[in-house]
């Protein structure tokens, strides 16, 4: 059987005295192209994070290519997009920067850039689609701008995995089409990626692999299969309705709408449309 590229063993985490996740196992193969669901608060960026070594798991292991990691060390040659609410946007560097301190980690820690540098980050953000905010200070961009320009910062490094955590929750729906359009492309050429996100649909849509998480594993496989009410109610606590189009699936939150909820606790005379404008 093929061996993992990245694998989790027994993990379990936690922060003071509160587990967040007991005995986790996950594998990654070569290639794969997979998206992490779940609630918030249900551990994803934890995972994360001790998969990259950012915090010391309380119990298990993290093996790269058959190799078990010592506790807290970060895999070689895994990239990092981090969730946006957890970077602090005031440091003074500009995009371009921000990409070659990903390249200063992969070689050497000269404090200057070399031309090669330069033009490797300039590259990055012209296959990120950002290049035209190049020398802009990275507290100014958008959201959006921001997950690309340290998209470009992770894939400098030259990694044979990307950890995304929540790459398309800034971004508006054309963006984040294009941006998991790219990741495909990637994909393609050989990249291991891990996305978190709230994005079911996207995940339906463009990932061929998904992996549902609420404080553990909960199930894993492709969308059409993993994607059924029951799954997605084990996974979120809530009831959720799933839509098939030939080989396409829609999610749709399965409860009483907010809509009609208020409906119900509206006067008659306001349900009649008896409004009047201007
Ligand atoms: N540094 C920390 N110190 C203490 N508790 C933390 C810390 N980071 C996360 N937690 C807690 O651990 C739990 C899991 O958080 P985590 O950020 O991993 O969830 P998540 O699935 O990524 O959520 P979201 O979808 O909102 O990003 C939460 O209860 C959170 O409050
Ligand atoms: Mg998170």
């Amino acid at each position: 059987m093929e061996q993992p590229l990245l694998e989790v063993k027994n993990l379990t985490c936690g922060y003071q005295n509160k587990p967040v996740f007991t005995q986790v196992n996950l594998s990654l193969y070569r290639g794969q192209l997979s998206g992490l669901v779940g609630p918030s608060g249900s551990g994803k960026s934890t995972l994360m994070k001790a998969i990259l070594g950012l915090i010391h798991p309380w119990a298990g292991e993290i093996w790269f290519r058959g190799k078990r990691l010592q506790p807290g060390t970060s895999p070689p040659r895994v990239g990092y997009v981090p969730q946006v609410e957890t970077v602090d946007w005031n440091f003074p560097v500009t995009a371009e920067e921000v990409v070659m301190m990903g390249r200063y980690q992969k070689q050497r820690m000269l404090p200057w850039a070399s031309r090669g540098d330069r033009t490797a980050a300039r590259e990055l953000l012209n296959r990120v689609g950002v290049a035209h905010i190049a020398r802009q200070p990275i507290g100014e961009l958008s959201g959006g701008q921001q997950q690309r320009v340290f998209l470009a910062r992770a894939l400098v490094g030259e990694p044979e995995i990307v950890l995304l955590d929540e790459p398309t929750s800034s971004s508006d729906l054309q963006v984040q089409h294009e941006l998991l359009h790219l990741l495909a492309d990637l994909n393609q050429q050989g990249l291991t990626i891990l996305l978190s996100t709230h994005d079911l649909n996207s995940v339906a849509t463009h990932l061929p692999w998904v992996v549902c998480f609420n404080h553990g594993l909960i199930c894993q496989g492709q969308p059409l299969d993993i994607f059924t009410p029951a799954n997605l109610e084990r996974t979120f606590g809530a009831q959720m309705v799933v839509f098939h189009q030939e080989d396409r699936i829609l999610i749709a939150s399965g409860g009483t709408s907010l809509r009609h909820q208020m409906q119900r606790n509206l006067p008659p005379s306001l349900l009649q449309g008896k409004s009047k404008s201007a």
